[in-house]
């Protein structure tokens, strides 16, 4: 097993936090639904490779995303996993399923586009906003960690190039709610590192914390490292990233895979900034769950540790 050389650079965070999504984002998009024993197996492989945020599932509509139909019977078999398990909720129905299996962390997902909006929650922006009203308040109530997110913060399938002021908007808007964590979603992998930059700028001079930010890069033109590279240089020091690379949007066209989480962990390691995750334990879990799935991953780092081909 090589490592990457340690030489740190500066103005860099010394630790990361990886908000590990290969469970959630990734099996959302596969065409056949992964056994529940085999998502299982997944969620405890991560959390034994060190992973301590594992997004598990969502509680969404089981006809909008049947691959995730399972949640009622995931969950309680991953109760006992040593690691925050966050889980995504739209509305109340999906916040009462969740409080009801015990989650302490949800996560509401909003869209900066009218366009993914109406695709993937069949709102508008405003009215998924206030749907979600409810959920943050009820969440908070009951002592329940909320994270938004919200998508195409720099492009868009239908619309083309986001103007930064309309995803601001949003972003205030998840905040003024009660939203304890933002995650800037780069749904269909357009961002490039400048444009990342002028966001998280923009959204500091609107005196957004940056410690309350996350990003989400989806690696669909290979810029998701680049991307968090930007990020990091801004003072970013929580990173949505995906196990093997997998992952998509069933809602939106051209959406790959997330940055991979072995990308993520090799450009971090190199740079000497801890994440507490064991590289081989993780590339292990990821060339085992490319068995699963059929196909080999699309992580270069996976392939290039495992010769898997
Ligand atoms: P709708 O059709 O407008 O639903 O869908 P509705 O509110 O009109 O309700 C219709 C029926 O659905 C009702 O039942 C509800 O009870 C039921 P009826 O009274 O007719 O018998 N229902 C539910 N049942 C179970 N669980 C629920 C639920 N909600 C309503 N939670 C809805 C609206 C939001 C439900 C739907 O659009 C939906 O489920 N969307 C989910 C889409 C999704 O999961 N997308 C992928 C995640 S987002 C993503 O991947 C991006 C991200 O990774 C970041 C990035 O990359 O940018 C996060
Ligand atoms: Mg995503």
């Amino acid at each position: 097993m090589s490592l990457p050389m340690t030489i740190p650079a500066p103005g860099l965070p010394a630790r990361v936090r990886i908000h590990e999504v290969g469970a959630r984002d990734g099996l959302q998009n596969e065409k056949e639904t992964v056994p529940t024993e085999v998502k299982a197996e997944f969620v405890r492989r991560l959390a034994d490779a060190g992973l301590t945020t594992i997004e598990a599932t969502s509680f969404v509509h089981p006809k909008w995303v049947p691959q995730l139909a399972d949640a009622e019977q995931l969950f309680p078999m991953i109760s006992d996993v040593k690691a925050a398990l966050p889980v995504l909720v739209p509305n109340e129905r999906g916040l009462d399923r969740a409080l009801t299996l015990g989650a302490t962390r949800v996560a509401v997902f909003a869209s900066a586009t009218e366009s993914f909006a109406k695709a993937n929650l069949n709102r508008t922006v405003d009215e998924a906003l206030a749907m979600f009203e409810p959920v943050v308040a009820r969440a908070k109530a009951a002592d329940v960690h909320v994270r938004g997110y919200l998508s195409m913060c720099f492009g868009d399938p239908w619309e083309g190039a986001v103007p930064v002021p309309q995803v601001v908007r949003v972003c205030r808007a998840l905040l003024d709610m009660g939203c304890d964590e933002l995650s800037l979603g780069d749904t269909i992998g357009v961002a490039t590192p400048g444009h990342v930059r002028a966001l998280l700028t923009e959204l500091t001079q609107e005196n957004v914390p940056v410690e309350k930010l996350a990003v989400h890069f989806h690696d669909t033109y290979g810029q998701a490292l680049a991307n968090t590279y930007a990020a990091l240089q801004h003072g970013v020091t929580t990173v949505d990233a995906s196990a093997g690379g997998l992952g998509g949007c069933p809602f939106a066209k051209s959406a790959t895979g997330n940055l991979a989480t072995e990308d993520l962990v090799w450009m971090l390691h190199g740079l000497g900034i801890d994440t507490g995750v064991d590289l081989g334990r993780l590339v292990a879990t990821s060339v085992w769950m490319a068995d699963q799935l059929g196909r080999p991953s699309p992580s270069r780092t996976v392939r290039a540790l495992s010769h898997q081909e």
